[in-house]
């Protein structure tokens, strides 16, 4: 009887999520992909999947094999990483806790407020910051540790950089450039400012998919533990950090907007995922390239609102 209850209720939230893909489809249009990392430019602007993890099994729907690369998603990931590197004490000392109001790549505040101290980890500013902080013997040993993270927490080993987009946001990244010489020159890292963006930059063209996402979100949703072994990934405190970054910045300037018409800790990228957490319950990853003048997916956000209005996420 339990057992026909739960195929009857994953059969309702797959049959819920394809209603969510074809409803929301034509809202892409709304949206612009992003084009000032040229090789995201050529992505198919019209994409939209969806993937929720509970304990009961994932459930997909749309695009949710389509891989597309990670970008800001990987900033709560790396910020977790650096925790455990450091300690919460060390990271404060390097970025501020606080949202800005700002686009994603505002360098503006760096200089009107306290020089060395982005306001948070979620901008790219302090995602530079954080970057720096990730230990390795190498540059190489670095980034291999941040994929292996990622790895670990998506439940996948297969999980790779997509070197078209790390060699095309290298060639281009100007603005993080000088965002991360002017850290340097703050004194903010002592390390060649080439070598943190190095970091940056491949953390950023992690390729994954949809159910990589809703996997991470999940071990978020339980506070760091692993929904299949229960294995502790990382500490509790730094799972409750990083959601409450999520809360505040992780939509960047729509941060407020989202809070309140949604309700979940979120982070999005400008490679179209937005990765959302129901916490205690259920992990979300949202694709869809088409994005809103913030940098955050048109049809990414329409999907959640709706998911969250269904069943009664918001923790607000
Ligand atoms: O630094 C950048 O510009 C990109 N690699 C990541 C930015 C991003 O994903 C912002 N999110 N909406």
């Amino acid at each position: 009887m339990f057992r026909n209850c739960a195929i009857a209720a994953a059969a309702k939230m797959h049959d819920y999520l394809n209603q969510l893909v074809e409803a929301y489809a034509p809202a892409a249009r709304q949206g612009r992909v992003a084009t000032y990392i040229p090789e995201l430019a050529k992505v198919d602007p019209d994409g939209i999947g969806i993937c929720v993890r509970t304990a009961e099994g994932l459930y997909c729907a749309g695009d949710a094999e389509t891989k597309f690369t990670i970008q800001s998603v990987s900033k709560p990931m790396a910020l977790i990483l650096a925790l455990m590197d450091w300690g919460p004490d060390k990271i404060f000392e390097k970025v501020g806790k606080e949202p800005t109001g700002d686009p994603f790549n505002s360098m503006i505040r760096l200089e009107t407020h306290e020089k060395h101290k982005p306001f948070n980890p979620m901008i790219n500013a302090g995602a530079i910051s954080i970057a720096a902080m990730i230990k390795g013997d190498s540059t190489a040993h670095k980034i291999e540790r941040l994929l292996g993270f990622v790895r670990k927490i998506a439940h996948n080993p297969n999980i790779e950089i997509d070197q078209r987009v790390y060699l095309s946001e290298k060639e281009t990244g100007h603005r993080n450039r000088s965002i991360a010489h002017f850290l340097r020159a703050m004194k903010n890292f002592d390390q060649d400012p080439d070598e943190v963006l190095e970091v940056y930059f491949s953390q950023c063209s992690i390729s994954l998919n949809c159910s990589d996402l809703s996997n991470m979100a999940m071990v978020l949703a339980l506070d760091g533990k692993c929904y299949v072994t229960g294995e502790q990934l990382f500490p509790v405190e730094y799972a409750k950090i990083a959601k409450a970054y999520m809360v505040t910045c992780g939509m960047y300037d729509g941060s407020g907007e989202f809070a309140i018409h949604v309700g979940l800790p979120a982070k999005s990228g400008v490679g179209g995922g937005i990765m959302a957490v129901s916490p205690g319950q259920m992990g979300i990853g949202v694709y869809g390239p088409a994005l809103d003048p913030k940098g955050n997916s048109v049809v990414g956000i329409k999907m959640l609102k709706a998911l969250s209005d269904t069943y009664n996420l918001n923790i607000f």
